[in-house]
């Protein structure tokens, strides 16, 4: 149930009516990161405010510097997408206190303090692992042996990686064949996703499914098991999150057998949310992404309209 606004600071509109808000995005890791920049920016100036833009490169420690950057130029909002869960009181207490109204964007923070931030507009990632867990359960329902599932991470302590893994864990339980050999992160990154595959492969040379929380990593771990001799979706069946072109293209190729959506364009809710915290307008704390999930079939079927 979303709760009314909280008591961030609201901010003001600007006196000389253009709105400054300043951006610290998590670092540019994957297709997902790239199309959910691209949104940013171009709706930041469909929306004519001033963007100042920071890349974290995947770091917590740059994109706390990023907000006290922020907040020492005085923006109007700050927005971020957190690169991990924890440890972001202090900051966003300086935000407070400096009167500059947060909104985070596609991942979440753990602070128990809600009233930090206005709103948080992305993704259920729990929501996601579980429908990840309830295709594999399903293709699987007659299984008679154990079913080994390997598993490629998200970046360590990053909700998503927290959320598909505890989603994907809730539901596949329902079935004690159903057994996660291996799990481990790949950081969002297809190189990664290929090296930890490839380990995967050495230690467990009868893996029967991989769940990668994203397509890069599940795109670099087919790369593995192609040069390992086997063939992608047959050998070893895939499922992945994001739903980007690269991964939707691999699905329609029968290399991923399910992708479970994970929607990038969150740049439109994040200029109104902008918009309305500026006005004073009464604002939601959770805004969520609506979102599918594609089978093979279904990738071939909306791969040549897919944007990004
Ligand atoms: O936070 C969203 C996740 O971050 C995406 O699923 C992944 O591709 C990205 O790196």
């Amino acid at each position: 149930v979303d709760a009314p606004a909280n008591n961030a600071s609201s901010g003001e509109a600007p006196a000389d009516g253009k709105v400054v808000l300043g951006f610290s995005q998590v670092g540019a890791e994957s297709g997902w990161r790239t199309a959910n920049s691209d949104s940013i920016k171009e709706s930041a100036k469909a929306a004519g405010f001033e963007l100042k833009f920071s890349d974290a490169q995947q770091k917590q420690e740059n994109q706390i510097k990023a907000l006290r950057s922020f907040i020492q130029q005085k923006v109007d909002v700050i927005a971020f997408s957190p690169v991990v869960e924890s440890g972001w009181d202090t900051v966003l207490q300086e935000a407070k206190d400096a009167g500059i109204p947060v909104i985070l964007t596609d991942r979440a923070v753990d602070s128990k303090d809600t009233s930090l931030y206005k709103t948080f507009i992305g993704s259920d990632f729990v929501e996601e692992g579980r429908r990840a867990g309830k295709w594999l359960v399903e293709q699987f329902k007659d299984a008679a042996e154990p079913v080994k599932i390997v598993e490629l991470q998200g970046t360590t302590g990053s909700a998503p990686a927290i959320d598909r893994k505890s989603g994907f864990e809730e539901i596949i339980k329902e079935n004690p064949n159903l057994q996660i050999v291996a799990s481990q992160t790949g950081d969002f990154t297809r190189a990664k996703g290929k090296e930890v595959m490839q380990s995967f492969l050495q230690a467990h040379p009868d893996i029967d499914v991989l769940y990668a929380h994203n397509d890069d990593m599940g795109l670099g771990a087919i790369q593995a098991i192609e040069a390992a001799g086997l063939v992608p979706g047959k050998d070893i069946i895939i499922i992945t999150v994001d739903a980007v072109k690269d991964g939707m293209t691999a699905a329609a190729e029968g290399k991923i057998n399910f992708i479970v959506e994970c929607n990038p364009l969150l740049g439109p809710q994040l200029m109104q949310a902008v918009n309305d915290v500026l006005a004073g307008k009464e604002i939601e704390s959770r805004i969520v992404t609506e979102e599918g999930t594609f089978t093979s079939e279904e990738a071939k079927a909306v791969l040549a309209d897919r944007k990004y």
